[in-house]
């Protein structure tokens, strides 16, 4: 049996683009209600008073909930969740009010007639990097140390021969998923029922369970299809809990709510804008002595997340002197939270950049560069690496991309007009594997079926799942049913952190192998096994990470400095590959995610209102076929004993990681104009 590794086409792909795919909001359950939220219009304040009236009596809406109606919460811990609980407003769209209606649009026609007055307070929402209330959080995200050191930092910048020390910035990102956070809710003989588009049912069930003191038996979230997450439906927003209430405000009637496109510019999370404090020093001979990163981020008055954007700097390169520290301001700002490689991606963009003008200042080639400095082991932990081939995939991605005959002079190479350049620039992503998820494995009706509740946000689980259990089953794939998206399900970590597949994997893989050991190859009917994911003692002895290489060729015009890019090639270590169609597409999607991030993604903020205003699809400029030309993912073929017995790392998010900086590398080397604040657009070549 070989089907893990073969390329089988997704199993809700056709649901999925025929539309017959029922998302959370579409739901059939009875005869609905819907919801529309009201918005908060000052960024920091307290609600003098609240006018609900005028929506009242419009015809077709049955509730308006505000701070004075809304149920007590059983748990106010998370101040995102803890929705229309008090008067205080802490930042501009922060949910006032939720008005409950037999149509959408009455819906909506009431939330406009919701008027609040408000004492309104000054604020404060500028992120900068000499505030002096910037503060050291605990941990960053989940719970790394906030600060590393070892050796002496300033010393060897001091005595080192060549030192790059500049300030690199990523801007604020949106996660905009194509499918908006929706919901339909229903409380019913005491169950609340969650029809939700999220990355995580258990996840999401404990958060709500909790905030209305719920026992989680109580409470059942379902979600077979999600039309993309990227982490923004990673955890619960205000607009679950808001559904939640109001379902409980009116039993027995369906409720759904979908926020509208701006709506999910303030309440479902962003990607922190980061300053990016670097400094490196190097022999002569390109040798690093020294690695320092000192990051600036903001997180919200109401609720602290702090980006591990320093982490790769701590174990990329190998260094004897390396400091990191995180810094925050906490700002009458909606809450950040996850973005597709939280850390990694925007902590890879100022080093990657940092490596490469110090290639220039050496006159070393930048692949080279990063090879001088590969370190025997993790410079942070003193650990091997489970296995890291980011030298093969520099070297396999320099052949690739036709990197051997470069010229490194910047700025001029004018071919009709255009400056023409390449860059290139190292990936990484942390491997996981978590503990506690649980697959059932039955053989029923001369079929097998796995259950597993764990969610597809669009990379592939309905569909890999059942080849690593058609591999422990030895038996042809087209014999298993998938379950998952439900509670109903056995307990199933969040689809995030790029661990999805080595976790769920790893546990569909035991339980069919247990199945299979115990009843050979004609189990009777109604056989099962199951399988639960433990500890990997193998975490203590290695550093496991998947590592990659991304080049990059920008275009940038002359006299206009429009600039394009018609390559990017990336290669990948990441273990084994259970699916090349769907693991090239989460290669593609994660570069061209990168590529839209290094120039076009950009939450323009207006520190005098304290809002996004370009907050729709309209003017935050996501990349489109048009910007994407020939976009290649390769990887190489990694075994590694130690990440799981699977031997899979993880992918969904190391294909974002790296490549803004390789475009913004490329970008140097076509026009000579160091670009280092991130997005990079023309007015900024010019
Ligand atoms: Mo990813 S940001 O861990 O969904």
């Amino acid at each position: 049996m070989t089907a893990i590794g073969e390329p089988l086409v997704r199993r809700d792909g056709t649901r999925k683009v025929t539309g017959t795919a029922t998302y959370a909001y579409e739901t059939p359950a009875g005869t609905p209600v819907f919801c529309h939220p009201v918005q908060a219009t000052v960024a920091r304040g307290r609600i003098a008073a609240i006018h609900t009236a005028e929506a009242e009596v419009l015809d077709g809406v049955l509730d308006v909930i505000t701070y004075r109606s809304a149920e007590r919460l059983a748990s106010t811990a998370d101040a995102e969740l803890a929705v229309l609980q008090d008067r205080e407003v802490a930042f501009r769209g922060q949910v006032i009010g939720l008005v409950v209606a037999e149509t959408s649009e009455v819906a909506r026609h009431g939330a406009e007639l919701v008027f609040a007055t408000y004492d309104e307070r000054e604020h404060d929402t500028e992120l900068s990097a000499d505030r002096d209330d910037l503060y050291k959080p605990e941990k960053v995200n989940p719970a790394f140390p906030t600060d590393t050191a070892a050796g002496d930092v300033d010393a060897a910048m001091a005595s080192a021969d060549v030192t790059v020390e500049q300030t690199y910035r990523t801007a604020m990102y949106h996660n905009n998923p194509l499918e908006p956070h929706a919901t339909t809710a229903l409380w019913d003989n005491d169950v609340l029922t969650l029809w939700d588009s999220t990355q995580g049912v258990h996840p999401s069930r404990k958060a709500i369970a909790k905030v209305f003191g719920l026992p989680e038996e109580r409470v059942r979230v379902v979600c077979p299809y999600v039309g993309g997450g990227f982490g923004s439906k990673g955890l619960p927003h205000a607009n679950v809990a808001l559904a939640a209430m109001a379902a409980r405000a009116h039993p027995g009637r369906p409720v759904k709510l979908a926020l509208t496109r701006q709506q999910m510019f303030s309440l479902a999370g962003y990607r922190t804008p980061t300053i990016q404090k670097m400094r490196l020093g190097a022999t002569r001979d390109g040798r690093l002595t020294a690695i320092g990163l000192d990051v600036v981020e903001q997180t919200s008055r109401i609720k602290e997340f702090a980006e591990q954007t320093a982490l790769p700097s701590r174990m990329m390169y190998a260094a004897p002197n390396r400091r990191t520290t995180h810094r925050l301001a906490a700002l009458d700002v909606p809450v950040p939270s996850w973005m597709r490689a939280p850390g990694e991606c925007p902590g890879m963009f100022g080093p990657e950049v940092a490596m490469d003008e110090l290639a220039y200042e050496l006159g070393i080639d930048p692949v080279e560069l990063r090879i001088r400095n590969e370190p025997e082991v993790d410079p942070e932990s003193g650990n091997p690496f489970s296995s890291r081939h980011l030298v093969d995939c520099l070297r396999e991605g320099a052949r690739r991309f036709g990197w051997d005959s470069r010229d490194p002079h910047p700025g001029v190479r004018l071919e009709d007009g255009w400056l023409v350049g390449t860059g290139v620039a190292a990936s990484v992503y942390p491997s996981s594997t978590r503990p506690g998820s649980t697959a059932v494995v039955r053989f029923e009706g001369g079929r097998y079926a796995v259950e597993i509740g764990a969610a597809d946000l669009g990379t592939g689980a309905w569909t890999v799942l059942p080849q690593i259990a058609a591999e422990a089953l030895e038996v042809p794939v087209e014999e298993i049913d998938m379950r998952l998206g439900d509670t109903a399900y056995p307990e199933a970590a969040v689809a995030g952190g790029s661990a999805g597949t080595a976790t769920w994997g790893s546990a569909v893989f035991e339980a069919a192998r247990t199945l299979r050991d115990k009843y050979g190859r004609d189990p009777a009917d109604g056989a099962e096994a199951d399988a639960t994911t433990g500890d990997n003692p193998a975490r203590k002895e290695y550093a496991m990470y998947a590592f990659g290489a991304q080049f990059a060729e920008a275009r940038v015009h002359a006299d206009t400095g429009e600039i394009r890019v018609p390559r990017l090639l990336g290669v990948f270590a990441a273990g084994r590959i259970v699916n090349r169609r769907t693991a090239r597409s989460q290669f593609l999607g994660g570069m061209t995610m990168g590529l839209s991030m290094a120039l076009h993604e950009e939450s323009v903020w207006d520190p005098r209102f304290g809002q996004v205003v370009n907050h729709d699809l309209a003017e935050y400029h996501i990349a489109v076929n048009a910007d994407v030309d020939d976009v290649q993912a390769h990887w190489l073929d990694e075994r590694d004993p130690h990440v799981n017995p699977l031997g899979v790392k993880g992918i969904g998010e190391i294909g974002i990681v790296g490549t803004a900086a390789a475009v913004a590398n490329a970008v140097f080397h076509a026009t000579g104009a160091r670009i280092r604040d991130l997005p990079i657009t023309l007015d900024k070549v010019l």
